[in-house]
């Protein structure tokens, strides 16, 4: 069958380069992809093409789904999601892997994922939803533990500002509010409790009623090494979390995800897709930090390549309602990816960098993010610019050849982490 990707970052080729892997699918279509989503079939993978898109544009990316006579399509991207993709083609009578619009809204509002969960008894920090900023004012004036504060919309995963003092989260909630720092996604505030843990992401296969979990992992947000700087999209992951052991996981399973699919079922809207929880190991146990409804990135480049199982043959039970008849196994041993970003990332730089020694990494797998063909040659289009997974029989091993990967790589600024999973190690 044909399937149609939609997606345009590391995490999009990282599901197209897994879904050409299955056994029933035949070609891959990305839409619109990036420089490396496009390759011809080869010995047990499909082809894979890009076409331009517009991943905000609903209407345009149905008409692509019907040209293209895709059999099954997967949403990478938040955005779309929330638009209502999965409802337009689900009235299309097309197959598509991703919560429908109303299922999405547990990352769409963070105001509506904090009140399910208080709702559901699954375990998150104190939290005050406003609409009013005075209200909020109020609200932070009648507490005396440290927050966060949340803008409560969609903001490309930058509206949190980690607050050490009551003025930081006074001048938070006027940035949010009255500044319209993030926009209209800032129209509503969360004001969460602030709590300290070593974090986890726990991805799991949803069909509405029964729940699947994949390797678990962890990502690095801040910019620079030593977990320093602004935070990012992501700057590098690894799988598993060698300390954390498989009670934690099933304790994530049976408070916080089964939970959630049960719970969205008896509101009515029932959760089909992945269901990204990300949760913080604190001294009083787990705490779910948020919701996403898709695959993490740069999570879905370690999750994947650790992935044994036929993704399309699961994204297929997911959608049918027959998760429970499908097995969803792991390869033995970890995974490690690191991102190489634009010099300036995650503030401005330079695009257009041409990229070299694509061709020269052997014992790695290059995801590409913002990078696109120009005349001929790959060059840099956005801040993450590549993922460089390596596998191993253990996490040192999936490291080393990512790192060797890196080297072989080069454009004019990049920069990366060179500390991706360190703290793991320290503490084996
Ligand atoms: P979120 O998009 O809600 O996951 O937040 C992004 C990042 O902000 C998380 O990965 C955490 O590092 C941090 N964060 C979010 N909520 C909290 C919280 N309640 N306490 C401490 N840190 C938080
Ligand atoms: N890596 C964090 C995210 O995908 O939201």
């Amino acid at each position: 069958m044909k399937v149609l990707v939609i997606g345009s970052g590391g995490r999009e080729h990282a599901m197209a380069w897994k879904l050409a892997q299955s056994s029933v699918v035949s070609e891959v279509v990305v839409a619109p992809g990036n420089g490396g989503t496009s390759w011809p079939a080869q010995d047990g993978l499909a082809s894979c093409r890009s076409v331009p898109a517009n991943v905000e544009d609903i209407d345009g990316l149905l008409a692509i789904a019907q040209k293209e006579g895709a059999e099954l399509t997967a949403v990478g991207p938040e955005v779309p999601l929330s638009l209502g993709i999965v409802d337009a083609f689900q009235a299309a009578c097309l197959k598509i892997f991703g919560p429908s619009q109303m299922a999405a809204q547990l990352e769409s509002s963070k105001a509506y994922s904090k009140d399910f969960m208080a709702e559901m008894g699954i375990p998150t920090a104190e939290y005050g939803a406003f609409t009013d900023k005075a209200e909020a004012l109020t609200y932070l004036d009648s507490i005396d533990h440290l927050v966060v504060v949340k803008a409560s919309g969609l903001a490309a995963g930058k509206g949190v500002i980690v607050c050490d003092n009551k003025e930081q989260a006074m001048a938070a909630v006027a940035e949010m509010m009255d500044d319209k720092r993030f926009g209209a996604a800032g129209d509503q505030v969360v004001i969460e409790e602030r709590l300290t843990g070593p974090e986890l992401s726990l991805l799991a296969i949803c069909d509405g009623k029964t729940a699947k979990q994949l390797i678990h992992s962890r990502d690095h947000k801040r910019a620079y090494d030593g977990d320093l700087g602004p935070n990012t999209g992501g700057m590098g992951a690894y799988a598993p979390v060698p300390e954390v052991g498989p009670e934690v996981i099933a304790e994530v399973m049976e408070k916080v995800v089964q939970p959630t699919v049960d719970g969205m079922a008896k509101r009515g809207h029932p959760y089909v897709g992945v269901l990204y929880a990300g949760i913080m190991l604190t001294p009083n146990g787990i705490k779910t930090l948020e919701f996403n409804c898709r695959f993490g990135d740069p999570e879905t480049q370690v999750v994947l390549p650790m992935l044994k199982s036929d993704l399309a043959e699961i994204m297929l039970a997911a959608i049918d309602g027959r998760l429970d008849q499908v097995k969803v196994e792991n390869h033995a041993g970890s995974a490690a990816t690191v991102v190489m970003a634009s010099g300036g990332y995650p503030g401005s730089y330079t695009k257009g960098m041409a990229i070299s020694g694509l061709d020269g990494v052997a014992g790695a797998t290059v995801f590409h993010a913002g990078t696109k063909m120009a005349d001929g040659q790959i060059v840099t289009s956005g801040g993450r610019v590549l993922a460089v997974t390596g596998t191993g029989d253990n996490l040192q091993q999936a490291l080393d050849s990512a790192y060797l990967g890196i080297k072989k790589v080069n454009f004019d600024k990049a920069e990366f982490r060179t500390d991706i999973g360190q703290s793991s190690i320290e503490n084996q």
